[in-house]
């Protein structure tokens, strides 16, 4: 089973804070490969090839692809995201572009197949938006399997579904920094550090404490999905309504700017799930995809014309 394969790093982005973003995730990525790795049985034959790095490939056109498995009847989607049913331009090409590794094939998901695996198991997605993409795919690919699935949305989750036949949850729980964060107003008379002079809200991040929305739902998924990215930049929290982070239930002193607080979060994120959640969980951290907003930010009109991946240069990270 390869969860979390479909987006990955396949080039390197330019910029500093991107790289460090690289960096982190390549980090994460391999404490969970070599968890991963630590799982598998040995292998029988002792000369038997290396795995083939799924992760190492590229987007290629296939015309004659398959028709998806679902469509825009498929009930799991967010209204507006649902890019079948708003009959979003182009979609026959962008559902032919598929994910070939260098050097091995990677075969369609077989719902039927993948439900049996996990019959009696379920499977967690904790993150932001892409992680909500990915499982509403999910969901809409395993109910080709199981018509019988219904929306699933107990123990916090903000979506998933459940599928009787086998007997399988997959949910999302929506944490887009992961750790717990809340806005609060600032005391009056406080004065902010740095180049503060903040007024009004801020938002109180403890790195240390995971979000109440996964805090204490992991031991009910025998696999769990994590990421976190795209939230950590100032179009999500500006200046004036700025991340403050706290450690032990104090602010950190001297104050993290949003991208050490990322690494941060990150460090205390992964070492919480290496202790807390059961070894026998098995866990992925998916990666980063490149920003694709067309002729003006997310929430200055933009909107995702392409039809294509994005060329290396286009790629924005941030
Ligand atoms: C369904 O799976 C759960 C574990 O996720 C298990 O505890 C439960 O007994 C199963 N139910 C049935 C009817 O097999
Ligand atoms: C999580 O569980 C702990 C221990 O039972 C409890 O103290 C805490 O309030 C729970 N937190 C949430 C957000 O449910
Ligand atoms: C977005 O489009 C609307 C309607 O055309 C316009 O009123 C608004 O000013 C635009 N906003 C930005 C940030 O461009």
């Amino acid at each position: 089973m390869e969860l979390g394969s479909r987006r990955t790093h396949t080039t390197m982005p330019s910029k500093l804070r991107s790289s460090r973003l690289l960096l982190i995730s390549l980090l994460l990525l391999f404490v969970y490969s070599t968890i991963l790795l630590l799982r598998r049985p040995t292998p029988p034959n002792p000369v038997s090839p290396p795995p083939c790095d799924l992760f190492s490939g590229r987007w290629v056109l296939h015309p004659e692809t398959p028709k998806p498995l679902y469509d825009e009847t498929c009930p799991f989607h967010r209204n507006a995201w649902n890019c079948l049913r708003n009959k979003r331009e182009n979609m026959d090409t962008i559902n032919s572009w598929r994910w070939a590794p260098d050097s091995c094939g990677l075969s369609r998901i077989d719902p039927t197949r993948f439900l049996e695996t996990m019959r009696d198991r379920n499977v967690g997605f904790v993150g932001d938006s892409l992680n909500e993409n990915f499982v509403v795919s999910l969901l809409c690919v395993l109910r080709a399997a199981d018509p019988s699935a219904v929306k699933w949305k107990k123990k916090k989750a903000w979506r998933g579904g459940y599928f009787p036949k086998f007997n399988v949850t997959v949910a999302y729980h929506r944490s887009v920094l992961l750790a717990k964060y809340k806005s609060q107003p600032r005391p009056s008379g406080e004065e902010a550090d740095g180049d503060g002079g903040v007024k009004g809200t801020y938002y109180r991040v403890d790195v240390d404490v995971p979000a109440d929305e996964w805090i204490n739902v992991t031991s009910f998924y025998d696999v769990l999905v994590f990421n976190s990215g795209h939230w950590w930049g100032y179009d999500k929290f500006p200046k004036e309504t700025p991340l403050v982070f706290y450690r032990k239930g104090k602010p950190i002193h001297p104050p993290l700017d949003i991208m050490q607080g990322f690494e941060v979060v990150l460090q205390h994120m992964v070492s919480y799930i290496q202790r807390q959640v059961p070894a026998k969980t098995l866990k992925f951290w998916r990666l980063q995809s490149p920003r694709h907003f067309y002729g003006g930010d997310w929430n200055q009109n933009g909107s995702c014309l392409l039809d294509k991946p994005l060329a290396q240069d286009q790629e924005q990270w941030s």
